[in-house]
């Protein structure tokens, strides 16, 4: 619901970047301080409670 308006409903890419197997591309960490930084405008920081951010991870671990 956050992000599927910049990087796509199927994660392929919009505004932002597809997002397909990003998890082979980037690390937990990365990806991490990626949500959370808010340093890549137009990408807004987002906070997340751990559960939402451990949840989040592991979907995009998926793609
Ligand atoms: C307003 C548009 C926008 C929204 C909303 C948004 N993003 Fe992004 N996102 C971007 C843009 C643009 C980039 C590229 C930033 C750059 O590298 O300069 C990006 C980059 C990324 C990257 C890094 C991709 C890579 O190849 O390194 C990840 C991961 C990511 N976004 C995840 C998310 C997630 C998860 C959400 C929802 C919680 C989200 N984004 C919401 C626009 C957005």
């Amino acid at each position: 619901m956050n992000c599927s308006g910049c990087h796509g409903v199927d994660a392929q890419g919009r505004v932002g970047p597809s997002l397909i197997q990003i998890s082979d591309r980037r690390s937990q960490l990365h990806l991490i301080q990626q949500i959370t930084s808010g340093q890549t405008p137009p990408m807004p920081k987002f906070q997340a409670q751990p559960q939402e951010m451990a949840d989040l991870l592991s979907y995009l671990n998926k793609l």
